[in-house]
């Protein structure tokens, strides 16, 4: 069941999506070598708490930190760590999701760490030109799967991969609701788009083939099966009478 938005909610949802993104603003200058993914989740917090919100991935079923860093070959749920340290030439994921006033904003966006190889900022140039792509297809009346194929019409043509275990979600005052977004083309996804909707548009796409393994050892990090670098870019989305809205923007 999809959950429309009122007038109300819409307004709880742009300041949650607002403060996602001021997370992300506030914690880029602290992303660099030698620091820990660790330190960002503790700062994240931290923020994210004096701004009277809650970070909603802490002790989401057993989810045990505040954010999720994502590193080089992990497509996502990666788990912040002290033992972590970033290195030149990384690339990471971090994804801020808040809960503030019962409204989730959900946000994720890429960091280099010192010189990146050309291979791998490509990669996360045309992902965030994905998501883009998938966010300038919405508009009421038309099926849902529009913002799979116009992701999956950008993407594929850079011989990458798009992730099909992993997909974006309805929001609202519930972290993950109705509908579940696919990243590529498919008949599950024929609904119509309505005015109030709220969804996140998250595509991970891999340099090497689709497949993901997610860690025995912590039951949350998810990898590449071939080792190869993924990307991901998140945006929290309104269904307006014309178009869309960004909610997790400043
Ligand atoms: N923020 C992620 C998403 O975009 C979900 C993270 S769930 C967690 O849907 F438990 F790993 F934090
Ligand atoms: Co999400
Ligand atoms: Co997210």
């Amino acid at each position: 069941m999809i959950r429309l938005k009122n007038r109300a909610e819409i307004i709880k949802m742009r300041s949650a999506g607002k403060l996602a993104a001021e997370v992300l603003d506030y914690i880029a200058p602290f992303v660099n070598e030698g620091e820990t993914t660790e330190r960002i989740n503790a700062l994240c917090h931290e923020f994210i708490i004096k701004s009277g919100a809650i970070p909603a991935p802490l002790n989401y079923h057993g989810y045990p930190k505040s954010v999720c860093t994502s590193v080089n070959e992990v497509v996502c749920h990666g788990i912040p760590s002290s033992s972590q340290v970033l290195k030149d030439g990384d690339i990471l994921n971090i994804d801020i999701t808040v809960i503030l006033d019962g409204y989730f904003g959900d946000t994720s966006r890429m960091f280099m760490i010192g010189n990146v190889s050309d291979n791998a900022r490509l990669l996360s140039e045309r992902t965030e030109n994905a998501m883009y792509r998938g966010i300038e297809a919405v508009k009421p009346n038309i099926y849902l799967y529009e913002v799979g194929k116009a992701i999956e019409k950008y993407i594929t043509k850079f011989g990458y991969s798009i992730v099909r275990e992993y997909g974006g979600h309805g929001i609202g005052s519930e972290f993950h609701e109705d509908p579940h977004v696919y990243h590529f083309y498919t008949t599950l996804n024929k609904i119509r788009l309505k005015p109030g909707m709220c969804f996140t548009i998250e595509p991970m796409i891999n340099e090497g083939g689709y497949e993901v393994i997610t860690s025995k050892s912590d039951g949350w990090t998810v990898t590449t099966k071939d080792r190869s670098l993924s990307a991901q870019f998140e945006h929290t989305i309104l269904v307006t009478e014309h178009g869309s809205e960004i909610l997790t923007k400043i």
